[in-house]
C-alpha cells in the first residue's frame, strides 16, 4: 500500500483564468492505493456523500484507467467538493502520484499533470490543469497548452471558504464569451504584475496582479457576501482579493503581519452576510508528497 497527500489549490488568482494556480498548505486529500485486478474506490471525509465511487465517474478512477494501473483506492477528503479549492484536482493529483509510484512508471511532472487533468475532466466536463498542476508540482504554476512550469514563492495567503457550494459547471456557465480589448490589456498587465510578485515574494505586487474585470465580476454574483468580504479583507490589510478558482472560496494575499486579521475579517464579513465560513491561512505551499509505503 502507498499513501499520498495532495494539497488544496487556488486557480486563476484573478488575472490568470485557466492559467495560474497556487498550492496551499492546507486542507489536503490523502489517497491510499493497493494493487488490485480491477479498480475500486472508497471515499470518506469532507463531502464524501457527494462523490461517486463508480471508477468511471470518479477522478481517481479515470486516472487509474489512464495509467492502466488498477488499484483499490481509498480517498480521505480534506478538500470538500464545489469549494473553489481544487477538490477533485487534489484527489486526481494524489492518485496520479500514488499510482505512478506503485506501478513504478516514473512519469515526468508534465506527464503526471496531463494524466491528473484527465481525471478532472471526468467531473468538470473539460480538462483544466490549473488546479492539478500546483497540487502535483507545488508553488505558483503557469499552465499552457504546450506545458506547465512552477515557481517557488513565499507569499502569505488566506483562503476563506463559505458554507455554500458553487459547481464548476455553473461557474463556467457565467463566463462571458468575449472581452473588450481594454479589459484584455488590463488583464495582461495584472498577470505580468502577479507573476513578477510571485518571483519576488512581494505580496503587494501579487495582490495588485489579482485585479481582473471580465470573469471575476460575473462569478462574484454567485457568492453571497462577495463584495463585503473583499472590502473587509482590504480594510484588514489584504493587498488583493479575488474568487478562488470557480468559487465560492475567496482568496486574499497579504503581508505576514496582517494574515490573522485578514482571515478573521473575511470570516466575520461572511457571517454578517448570513453565511458560515472558515479561513485557511497559508503560504504558497508544496505539491503532492508520498507519506508512506
Ligand atoms: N480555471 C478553472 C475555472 C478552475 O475557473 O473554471 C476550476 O476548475
Amino acid at each position: 500500500m502507498l499513501t499520498v497527500r495532495a494539497p488544496a489549490t487556488s486557480a486563476n488568482l484573478g488575472s490568470g483564468f485557466d492559467v495560474f494556480g497556487v498550492a496551499l498548505d492546507r486542507p489536503a486529500d490523502v489517497v491510499s492505493v493497493e494493487r488490485a485486478d480491477e479498480t475500486t474506490i472508497e471515499v470518506s471525509g469532507a463531502g464524501a456523500q457527494y462523490i461517486p465511487e463508480d471508477p468511471r465517474k470518479n477522478t481517481a478512477g479515470v486516472v487509474a484507467r489512464e495509467l492502466d494501473a488498477p488499484a483499490h483506492i481509498r480517498i480521505d477528503k480534506g478538500v470538500r467538493p464545489s469549494s473553489g479549492l481544487g477538490s477533485s484536482a487534489a484527489s486526481a493529483a494524489a492518485t496520479a502520484v500514488a499510482l505512478d509510484a506503485l506501478y513504478e512508471r516514473n512519469l515526468t511532472g508534465d506527464e503526471l499533470v496531463r494524466v491528473a487533468a484527465e481525471g478532472e475532466a471526468a467531473v468538470s466536463g473539460e480538462a483544466h490543469a490549473d488546479n492539478v498542476a500546483p497540487s502535483i508540482l507545488g508553488g505558483f504554476t503557469v499552465v499552457r497548452d504546450d506545458g506547465v512550469f512552477s515557481v517557488d514563492a513565499d507569499v502569505p495567503l488566506v483562503a476563506c471558504l463559505p458554507d455554500i457550494a458553487v459547481s464548476t459547471r455553473d461557474a463556467r456557465g457565467v463566463v462571458p464569451e468575449s472581452a473588450a480589448m481594454d479589459d484584455v490589456v488590463h488583464t495582461v498587465g495584472s498577470a505580468a504584475t502577479l507573476t513578477a510578485g510571485m518571483q519576488r515574494d512581494d505580496p503587494a505586487l501579487v495582490g495588485r496582479g489579482m485585479d481582473e474585470r471580465v470573469v471575476t465580476p460575473a462569478r462574484a454574483k454567485l457568492i453571497d457576501g462577495y463584495d463585503d468580504v473583499c472590502a473587509a479583507a482590504t480594510d484588514a490589510g489584504a493587498t488583493g482579493v479575488t474568487v478562488s478558482g470557480a468559487g465560492p472560496a475567496i482568496i486574499a494575499a497579504c503581508y505576514p503581519a496582517r494574515q490573522r486579521a485578514v482571515a478573521a475579517a473575511m470570516v466575520e464579513a461572511f457571517e454578517d452576510a448570513g453565511v458560515d465560513a472558515r479561513a485557511y491561512r497559508s503560504t504558497v505551499g508544496s505539491g503532492a508528497e508520498i507519506l508512506g509505503e
